[in-house]
């Protein structure tokens, strides 16, 4: 920058810079495949906003320098809409969506519905103005009529373009979203600066757009995803649409599908019901649309929404319930966990009557009392927890819960211990012989071993009827000891026989998960098996060579080696052989992943992110969930994650599914 050039070279300097930071965004922001590092563009910025503070004239519109966001607003003005914002009717179930083929079907006869699916994003619905190719106004939805202006935030969201490659006026329509992982690490930041928490993805979206300060915008990294042409520019599909605004140089989502009947429709929902929690975005549902836009004009409106649309949505996955009273359970390795009972409630499509609160310190963070009434939250399969009290629905005569200072059980004085590397304490009975502590053992034996015809009711029984003292002693059972016992009929008496006894074999790795010994997990479990192949080698390893092991640290090497040596538990193993258990022996051999440690990001099209993990570890790689230069393969799926910046940023080799999957020999 030292020669000075001439208003010309200037203006053409600025056109150039302008047109390649907008090309190298777009490859960055919305096809999630970076061509530079981020040193490189920030340097074509820094002599972009030299020269255009040298050269205001020169500015473009859509010049990236726009995005920074400079004014702060004293509040948001209030604009209309050119063309009404609706919304959309719900259905939560496949009989709501059969009535509403019923409905349209009738309005419209004789016609071919075919149907445009796609996820409905959990954000904030923002409508986008586009004049003379160059982006005009952002309004939020408000009541659908007018909105409010948010122009200046919008502009800071790198996917959304500043101008579009076409001179008609043009209306975009689409939903600002927060990646869960950027969600988490803005909370980590709020909670480090004591300011409130946003309890989901779409809060956070809403609270960061309607900053004042678009700075804090900026620093909210939003996404944009679009979903809707409002201009005419002479499409017939919906799918088409998506096409169009997809050329425009908008994110879409590929979270969409062309179904030809409600069949498809379901099949789609099902799908991405299962694959929800692997999507980096939150969603609620999935919106589906009459795909031909002349029948869709045709159904007209009702109320506030398009009969030709509906919100196939999700069970909820939270609910409010109160708090009946809080329990204590004594887990496997003694420690104590308080346990709210519920008033059942609905969540996520089951009944749910208990939630974890984790700990004391839990307890006191949510500061919930027995009577409160709370929100629970279910995702997936995972227990449900406590994640608010509402306290103005306190009537005084809530009790608060003292964690108490012996076992529940046993009645043995608990100890305190500090939780990992957490400032937070977790309380344990150490008394080896607890009752609660073997009873959890044993469940978790069973659980392991794939034997479903006993539950925690089951082996308590057998326990408290003298059958069984150890789980050693269930391989031995006959039909006849069961039977005898009042409410087991010889039916399922002989059903829990033979699948305890089709169940004596295990693969090695199960074996030592299912020992439940501190600190190892399937993981861990799988890394033993894998590096000393049977229980013979395992039980004479040595500390060192545990520790050796890549994924397996100090702590964990010392609680292995420290279990193998107890003479209790030598005799354990030895007595589980002789009663019948079959420890299948793994032969190592090399495969091309071989010691090979590899982070997975982003949705995979053929594995999920389990039968990745599983795939790897088969393979005798380590699947690994942080990127460090240490990875060999980062494997790139769709809607990659941070993990793959950091893997060009550290130069590690990155692959695509196909050859992952070559390498794994499929
Ligand atoms: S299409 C009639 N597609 O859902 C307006 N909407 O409940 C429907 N939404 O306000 C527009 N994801 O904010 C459409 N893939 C998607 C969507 C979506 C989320 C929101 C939108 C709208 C609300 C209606």
């Amino acid at each position: 920058m030292s020669k000075q050039l001439s208003q010309a070279e200037a203006k053409e300097r600025i056109k150039k810079l302008t047109d390649e930071i907008n090309s190298l965004r777009f490859r960055y922001h919305v096809l999630d495949d970076p061509s530079v590092t981020d040193e490189i563009y920030d340097s074509l910025t820094q002599e972009l906003l030299y020269l255009e503070a040298k050269y205001p004239q020169f500015r473009l519109p859509n010049s990236p320098t726009q995005r920074i966001g400079g004014v702060v607003l004293e509040k948001f003005e209030k604009m209309k809409h050119e063309a009404r914002m609706l919304s959309l009717t719900d259905a939560f179930n496949n009989q709501d969506m059969l009535e509403w083929e019923t409905r349209i079907k009738k309005l419209v006869p004789a016609e071919k519905f075919e149907y445009f699916c796609e996820v409905k994003f959990d954000g904030l619905a923002i409508s986008l103005r586009y004049k003379k190719s160059v982006l005009a106004v952002a309004v939020t939805r408000g009541d659908g009529l007018v909105g409010e202006n948010v122009t200046e935030n919008i502009k800071t969201i790198q996917s959304i373009p500043l101008s579009l490659p076409i001179a008609e006026d043009v209306e975009v329509r689409g939903e600002t979203i927060m990646t869960k992982e950027v969600w988490k690490a803005l909370n980590k930041q709020q909670e480090a600066e004591e300011k409130p928490l946003y309890a989901n993805t779409r809060n956070a979206a809403a609270g960061s757009i309607r900053q004042l300060n678009p700075k804090i915008t900026a620093a909210r990294k939003l996404q944009f995803y679009a979903y809707d042409l409002v201009t005419d520019l002479g499409q017939t599909t919906h799918e088409e649409v998506h096409k169009k605004i997809k050329d425009f140089g908008f994110r879409i989502t590929n979270y969409q599908k062309n179904c030809k009947n409600l069949e498809e429709v379901f099949e789609f929902y099902r799908h991405i019901e299962k694959h929800r929690d692997k999507l980096p975005f939150g969603i609620d549902g999935v919106v589906v649309s009459v795909n031909d836009l002349a029948l869709f004009k045709r159904l007209g409106v009702v109320g506030k929404a398009p009969r030709g649309m509906i919100a196939f949505k999700f069970a909820p996955e939270q609910a409010t319930t109160v708090v009946e009273d809080i329990l204590v359970q004594v887990g496997r390795s003694g420690k104590l966990t308080p346990v709210a009972k519920l008033r059942p409630v609905f969540v996520s499509g089951t009944t749910v009557s208990r939630a974890t609160l984790h700990n004391e310190d839990e307890i006191k963070r949510l500061g919930v009392r027995i009577g409160d009434t709370v929100v629970v939250q279910r995702a997936g399969d995972v227990i449900p927890d406590v994640v608010e009290v509402l306290p103005k629905l306190r009537t005084g005569k809530e009790k608060k819960f003292k964690m108490p200072d012996q076992c529940p059980v046993c009645n043995t004085p608990v100890e305190r211990r500090v939780a990992g590397k957490e400032e937070s304490v977790d309380v344990f009975c150490v008394n080896l012989v607890c009752p609660a502590k073997n009873l959890r053992a044993m469940e978790h034996f069973v659980t392991a071993f794939d034997i479903y015809t006993i539950g925690p009711k089951v082996l308590q029984r057998f326990k408290d009827e003298g059958l069984i003292s150890s789980v050693v002693d269930l391989f031995y059972l006959k039909k006849e000891d069961i039977q005898s016992l009042e409410r087991f009929g010889e039916k399922s008496a002989e059903n829990i026989v033979n699948s305890i006894q089709s169940h004596t074999k295990v693969i090695f790795a199960k074996f030592i998960y299912a020992l439940g010994i501190t600190h190892v997990g399937e993981e861990t479990a799988f890394d033993l098996s894998q590096r000393f192949g049977s229980i013979q080698k395992l039980m004479s390893a040595t500390r060192e060579e545990i520790n050796a092991i890549s994924n397996i640290g100090e702590v964990v090497a010392e609680s292995v080696y420290q279990w193998f040596q107890n003479k209790a538990n030598r005799t354990f193993i030895r007595d589980c052989i002789k009663a019948g258990v079959k420890i299948e022996n793994i032969k190592i051999k090399a495969t091309p992943l071989t010691g090979k440690s590899i982070v997975v990001t982003g949705t995979l099209e053929k594995l999920s992110r389990e039968e990745a993990k599983e795939a790897i570890r088969q393979a005798g790689g380590d699947w690994v969930s942080s990127v460090s230069k240490n990875t060999d393969y980062v494997v790139v799926g769709e809607n990659p994650g941070s993990k793959y910046d950091k893997a060009q940023k550290l130069g590690v080799k990155t692959i695509d599914e196909k050859e992952f999957l070559k390498l794994l020999g499929r």
